[in-house]
């Protein structure tokens, strides 16, 4: 009896098992490839809550130290030597040259002095001071995240350069610290407040393109000029980097505006991402013709593939298609592309809006001119002017250093939260692995671990 009781569990479970395989061929056949879920979602400690729509007391004069004074951060210090409610309370750079660089800039507008550090671990000292409001983090992508997570857990709040991690386990501590800590933690996408990517953000909320059903953004810009100059980015980090990276190394500024535009984690998520590189190239063609076959720089292997193209897939049955590319001789774009039921905005290679029922052609120079103006968004109103006098990428630069600085003076939820920090920086990781295993599906955290429903837009605050 035993035996008989057996051999019919031993049938059972090949009968079993081969229904399985089936199942599985015909999902196969059908394309119906599960996502890998290569990093799991940790969940949310006992007590902590979500940031989403993050207020705090409001600060009458923010009071801010600036860590990382290269290109980026030296020009920061500039704009905001023309922002009222701020005080620059410290300076923060390895090289003294540029902490006296950005000194000089305060004492040209008539401002004090800052308090001047320059040792590798000083930005602890800075964020452990009980007189700072506001860590500005402008150094070498390594430090973001460090400098970000430290500078919370001190009670300050943060806003950091892009992007704000580099991995998904980064990207996990902001969420994570900034939920404990109840601190702001934005990353400094700019690109959010230029003049025509905020006027579609307006368009698509008042619904001119109708439903939006796919985005396009890119990083397209031919840095070979700056990675292979010595005197150019401190310690040639960003050379470095593609040394040892594959996928989209930089994939904030193109994602950034049209994130928003689709109401990522307001009221839909990132599902999953497909990835793809071509191989590398131009870096080796460029460091063989500048410093001669037999260079280091020629005889170094590149890993980051020449151009990167990445699909994103969405809860509620949206694409977004991401692009990175710092290495080819072309122009630059951010593609900005927009395509919606009802219309059609894209801002590279030629500036243009398309809508029903004329569709098939963009509309005429002076209409599209009546339309953007018809609609500005409403924090661009005020700001336009000195913006584009200030400077900073045409102004945009000087429209996301304000409104910060406006959203903390009035203990507003700012404009970009830490999850979209998080889930904009984390395709640098998730393309990684994608493409290293041939473009396979990879899940995309939930960020907000089920907060995504919250909201339905993203708003930008007006007292
Ligand atoms: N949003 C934009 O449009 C934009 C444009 C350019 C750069 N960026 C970002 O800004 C950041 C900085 O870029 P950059 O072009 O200014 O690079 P950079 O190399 O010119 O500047 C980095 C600075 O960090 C300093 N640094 C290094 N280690 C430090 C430490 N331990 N403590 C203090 N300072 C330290 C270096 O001395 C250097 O001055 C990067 O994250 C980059 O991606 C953004």
């Amino acid at each position: 009896m035993r035996k008989i009781t057996l051999a019919l569990i031993s049938v059972l479970a090949i009968l079993l098992s081969s229904c399985g395989n089936s199942l599985e061929q015909k999902q196969t056949k059908a394309g119906f490839f599960k996502a890998q879920e290569l990093f799991s979602e940790p969940t949310r400690p006992e007590g902590q809550k979500d940031v989403i729509e993050l207020k705090c007391d409001p600060i009458d004069t923010v009071r801010i130290a600036f860590i990382g004074l290269g290109n980026r951060g030296s020009s920061a210090v500039y704009r905001y030597t023309f922002m009222e409610g701020v005080k620059i309370v410290a300076l923060c750079d390895l090289v003294p040259e540029n902490v006296e660089k950005s000194q000089q800039t305060l004492l040209e507008k008539g401002l004090p002095k800052a308090d001047g550090y320059t040792g590798e671990e000083d930005w602890k000292k800075i964020c452990e001071r009980d007189d700072i409001d506001l860590i500005y983090i402008c150094t070498h992508w390594d430090l973001h995240t460090p400098i970000a997570v430290y500078a919370m857990e001190q009670g300050k709040h943060v806003a950091t350069e892009v992007p704000a991690a580099l991995t998904i386990e980064e990207c996990w501590q902001l969420v994570n610290t900034a939920e404990r800590t109840r601190k702001h933690c934005m990353q400094l996408e700019n690109c959010n407040y230029d003049f025509f990517e905020i006027a579609t953000l307006n368009m698509a909320q008042q619904g001119l393109f109708g439903e939006i059903v796919h985005c396009e953004g890119a990083y397209i810009h031919d840095l070979r000029g700056h990675n292979f100059n010595e005197d150019g980015y401190w310690n040639m980090w960003r050379l470095k980097h593609l040394e040892k990276t594959d996928g989209n190394t930089y994939p904030t500024h193109g994602f950034g505006p049209i994130s928003h535009i689709m109401n990522i984690h307001r009221g839909d998520k990132m599902n999953y991402i497909v990835s793809m590189s071509s191989d590398q190239f131009g870096m080796s063609k460029y460091a063989k013709e500048k410093f001669g076959e037999d260079s280091d720089y020629a005889k170094r292997e590149y890993k980051k593939g020449d151009i990167n193209t990445s699909l994103i897939k969405t809860e509620k049955g949206k694409t977004i298609m991401l692009q990175h590319d710092v290495t080819s001789p072309r122009p630059y774009s951010c593609l900005h592309t927009v395509s919606g039921t009802m219309g059609f905005a894209q801002k590279y290679p030629q500036k243009g809006i398309a809508l029903e029922p004329n569709a098939h052609h963009f509309l005429a120079e002076d209409a599209l001119d009546s339309l953007l103006q018809a609609y500005k968004h409403p924090i661009v109103e005020d700001i336009e002017e000195k913006a584009k006098e200030v400077g900073g990428h045409g102004g945009m630069d000087f429209i996301m250093d304000s409104r910060l600085i406006y959203c903390l003076r009035n203990g507003l939820p700012l404009d970009q939260d830490v999850y979209d920090a998080a889930e904009w920086s984390s395709i640098f990781e998730l393309s990684q692995r994608s493409v290293e295993n041939q473009s396979m599906p990879v899940k995309i955290p939930d960020f907000t671990r089920g907060s995504w429903q919250k909201l339905n837009k993203v708003t930008y605050h007006i007292n």
